[in-house]
């Protein structure tokens, strides 16, 4: 537990003391009140945006070279991440460690993994820490990297886009192509009129469903008053995102999870 302090120390830049069992406690729990100058830069955000993946579009939306991998137990939405709106930066005051998470591992390794060959979840799930956990841990329940993550992974269960989607009689397919209005009607119940569904262009210019974007007020209700209109991009600090919001006027193609050519599951 020990480590749960050595972000807080980080932050005020002081040697690391021994921490006697009572502060041990104290800090088990997540981080304490001591860093009010910046908590103002990085705490004063209104809206988070949980945004989910399809794998069968994820991989399509990155070309063959970046060796996109879908592991062999992912046939379902994942987690991309929960992200503060209009932060700039968190501060990098709060390192987490794999050992952080252990308990939430297997849950996470299933509904939030690596998609890439070369990122191992554990980094994936840091680097989502690093650049929004830390900021999203100013709200109360969200304040460790447990919590973020115990929170995100609640957020997955309450949004069952594949149930809401089935519902409906939309299912992964190569062949038939779907409406976006379609789409969001059926999503609509579960994830609040304020839902972004983002789309790549595929080398055959399709346009492949493979994110949809969430709003939550500070509360984690659905929907944001304080939204700020949507943008092309995947969340602050992230310089490059090739997803746009599925055109109104095109066919959108849900494409199913293809374990073996992620990148072209539909040739
Ligand atoms: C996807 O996950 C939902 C629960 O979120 C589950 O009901 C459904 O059966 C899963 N679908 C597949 C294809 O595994
Ligand atoms: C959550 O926050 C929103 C917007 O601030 C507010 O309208 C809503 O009543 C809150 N819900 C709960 C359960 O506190």
């Amino acid at each position: 537990m020990l480590r749960s302090a050595l972000p807080l120390l980080l932050c005020l830049g002081t040697a690391v003391p021994w921490m006697g069992e009572e502060h041990q406690e104290d800090y088990k729990h997540g981080r304490r009140d001591a860093e009010p100058h910046s908590d103002k830069a990085f705490c004063s955000w209104k809206c988070l945006k949980f945004t989910l993946q399809w794998p069968g579009g994820f991989c399509v939306s990155l070309d063959s070279w970046s060796h996109c991998r879908i592991p062999l137990n992912i046939h379902n939405w994942t987690i991309h991440g929960l992200w503060p709106q209009r932060v700039l930066n968190c501060c990098h005051c709060w390192p987490i460690f794999h050992s952080d998470v252990q308990e939430l591992e297997a849950e996470l390794a299933e509904l939030w993994p690596s998609l890439l060959k070369t990122k191992s979840s554990f980094l994936f799930w840091k680097q989502e820490w690093d650049k929004h956990g830390v900021c999203a841990a100013c709200v109360e329940g969200m304040n460790s990297p447990l919590r973020y993550f115990q929170i995100s992974l609640k957020l997955r269960g309450q949004f069952d886009i594949h149930k809401a989607l089935d519902a409906a009689g939309i299912q992964p397919s190569c062949q038939r192509p779907y409406k976006l209005s379609e789409v969001q009607s059926a999503l609509a119940p579960v994830l609040g009129d304020q839902h972004e569904i983002q789309c790549v262009t595929d080398d055959k210019d399709r346009e492949v469903w493979f994110q949809v974007k969430i709003p939550l007020s500070h509360n984690l209700t659905v929907g944001c008053a304080h939204q700020p209109p949507p943008r092309d991009e995947a969340g602050p600090g992230r310089s490059f995102s090739p997803g746009h919001p599925c055109p109104a006027q095109l066919p959108l193609f849900y494409f199913p999870i293809d374990h073996e050519q992620p990148h072209r599951p539909c040739g």
